[in-house]
């Protein structure tokens, strides 16, 4: 199989969008797939959610643009689920507006020890997106099912388009995760038809479940399935891994 190189990404802050990138990949590592996290948020919440100081002074994922050699800049949690490459603080202020594209084979002297790269991205960093859906095979889309988390959904559709156009024919919308799911409302449930009408049932993901866990999960900077490996929301980042894997 060769890598599966994600973007994760929604325009709207706060979204799931770095929950999911840790989740995941550490659920995809338990079924024995080899994932790298790439942190290109320069919040470092992956960082930190992984159990890494974002204050380091060592080199981070800012290094990647600086011409630093790949294999030095990837990190091991203590857990050993997956890889990391992290962001620090001390070195993520970097701007590609303009360069995104220069770095277009920044994986390729990597990619055959990964079975899946997921990238985790900031809000509101066109620049940092476009460089993202550049390098990668597949965008999934962490959405809340609420009005103002499919705001962005069109406008972030238009950018991948435009980039499959110039720059990454191969490129594909693989998925839309439901995140922080209750379906107990009537909202929630429109909003999940609207989806599935618009999508289909093949990009609408299963989805993830509400739960405290999650928060609590972070703050130890521990992966849900072993924090709370009995909670609903490790049942659904099983679900998810198990989904991943039959797609595409
Ligand atoms: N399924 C869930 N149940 C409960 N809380 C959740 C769930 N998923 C995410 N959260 C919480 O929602 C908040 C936002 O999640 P997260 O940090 O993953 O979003 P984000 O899109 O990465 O944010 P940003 O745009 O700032 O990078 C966090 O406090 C997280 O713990
Ligand atoms: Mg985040």
């Amino acid at each position: 199989m060769s890598v599966r190189i994600i973007t994760f990404a929604n325009k709207k802050g706060g979204s799931g969008k770095t929950t999911t990138v840790v989740n995941l990949a550490a659920a995809l590592g338990n079924k024995g797939k080899k994932c790298l996290v790439v942190d290109l948020d320069p919040q470092c919440h992956a960082t930190l959610i992984s159990g890494l100081n974002p204050y380091s002074p060592l080199k981070g994922a800012g290094s990647l643009f600086n011409n630093f050699h790949i294999e030095n800049l990837i990190k091991t949690p203590s857990h050993k689920l997956f890889d990391i490459i992290p962001s620090f603080h001390k070195d993520n202020s970097y701007i590609l507006y303009g360069s995104e594209l220069k770095y277009k084979d920044i994986f390729s002297e990597i990619s055959s020890k990964y079975d899946f790269i997921l990238i985790d991205t900031p809000p509101g960093r066109e620049d940092i997106l476009t460089f993202c859906l550049s390098v990668s095979t597949e965008l999934m889309v962490p959405m809340p099912l609420q009005f103002l988390a499919m705001e962005g959904l069109a406008q972030l559709l238009g950018l991948l388009y435009t980039i499959s156009e110039k720059y990454n024919p191969n490129i594909i919308l693989s998925g839309i995760i439901p995140v922080m799911v209750d379906m107990r409302t009537k909202h929630a449930n429109a909003i999940l038809k609207e989806l599935k009408d618009t999508f289909g049932n093949d990009v609408i993901k299963r989805g993830i479940r509400i739960d405290i866990k999650i928060s609590e999960a972070a703050w130890h900077q521990l992966p849900i399935i072993l924090y709370a490996p009995r909670s609903k929301a490790a049942y659904d980042f099983h679900m998810l891994a198990e989904e991943l894997l039959l797609g595409v």
